[in-house]
């Protein structure tokens, strides 16, 4: 019996492949990142990504099927992200995948990226007990969710406006560090006091979890330009504090989200959280997590960072237990932005 799957990701900016035996047993794993493409403009442009993936998906996949040393005739399916994310990004992924699944007479599974992300952290591990807790954060989504099964998650709470990773960008463009945003402040936080600004934390009036990050970033910026809301912001030169603005917006994003998600645990009954998406590769957050979950006695578990930002590897394996459900697509299956 064939147990290799095709894995293909074109949601945002990040065009990949990988081949993944049985769920977990990675083969391959290719991710070509436009993040150079996009960092002219601070942030992701849809229509330069569109092209972008048209000229990088065919050599993707052709890499991680050489990366395997593997054909399309090993394959037992193809698995491909059609929901949600940019729709031109997602149909270029989705064609492909329709196109060499119709031409080797392939089963095809269409996965969704966000299932994929918290399927991300389990799959490393034998050892997950469910029902769980999961938060993905990510440049586009932050949210928490009950996991009954890989295949099994009902939403619990999600952000009023921005996602997590999506502050940190912000954030990372007023200080002048550059896109994407997250690891370099994660890297400028490292020289500052994580206490010396003492920025918001979002918590709802009636106590349920949830998540919020516009006030944040509203306060990152008074504090830069003075109380004088019509002042510009100063040149990146000029931000004399910006390691300590740096850690101390980091912690006010890190104890947001471990906050809420504890609260959601306790509410929910739960003692298992899987953190997943692009923002679970913070150190600081790691940390955090294992402080205060060990208070709580809660376990707290996190893909390696190459399977937090987004991968195929994901899409492969998830795209493996749709199979052996059984749950394949069918080829007038559509792509959609949510
Ligand atoms: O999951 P991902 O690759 O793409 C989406 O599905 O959105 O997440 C990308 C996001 C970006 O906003 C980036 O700034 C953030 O993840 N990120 C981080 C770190 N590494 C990536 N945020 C905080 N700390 C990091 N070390
Ligand atoms: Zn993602």
């Amino acid at each position: 019996m064939k147990d290799l799957v095709l894995g293909i990701e074109s949601s945002c900016d990040d065009t990949a492949a990988a081949l993944v035996a049985r769920g977990r047993e990675v083969r391959s794993s290719i991710v070509h990142s436009q993040v150079a493409e996009h960092a002219v403009f601070g942030g992701v442009v849809p229509e330069v990504a569109g092209r972008s993936h048209l000229r990088a998906i065919l050599p993707v996949v052709d890499d991680a099927l050489a990366q395997a040393g593997a054909d399309l005739d090993d394959l037992r399916g193809i698995a491909v992200t059609n929901r949600p994310g940019l729709i031109g990004s997602l149909l270029v992924g989705l064609s492909t995948a329709k196109a060499l699944a119709f031409a080797r007479g392939l089963p095809l599974v269409c996965v969704h990226h966000i299932e994929a992300h918290v399927y991300a952290a389990t799959m490393e591990r034998e050892d997950v007990d469910f029902p769980c807790l999961a938060l993905v954060a990510s440049g586009g989504h932050t949210a928490l969710y009950r996991v009954r099964s890989c295949l099994d998650l009902e939403l619990v709470a999600t952000t009023l406006d921005d996602a997590a990773g999506e502050a940190f960008d912000k954030v990372g463009q007023l200080l002048g560090l550059g896109y994407p945003g997250g690891p370099a402040i994660a890297r400028a936080a490292l020289e500052g006091d994580r206490r010396a600004i003492a920025f918001p934390r979002y918590r709802s009036k009636d106590g349920a979890p949830g998540f919020s990050f516009s006030g944040l970033k509203t306060a990152v910026l008074y504090h830069l330009r003075g109380q004088d809301a019509l002042a510009p912001t100063p040149p990146p030169e000029e931000i004399g504090d910006r390691p300590d603005v740096a850690a101390s917006f980091q912690e006010a994003v890190v104890d947001t989200l471990v906050e809420n998600t504890l609260r959601a645990a306790r509410a929910e009954g739960l003692d298992t959280v899987l953190v997943a998406g692009g923002v679970a590769c913070n150190q600081r957050l790691r940390e955090a997590f294992a402080e205060h979950g060990a208070r709580d006695g809660l376990r707290a578990i996190f893909p390696s960072p190459a399977y937090c930002t987004d991968n195929a590897v994901m899409i492969a394996g998830l795209g493996w237990h749709l199979l052996e459900a059984g749950r394949t697509a069918d080829w007038n299956v559509d792509a959609s932005p949510r």
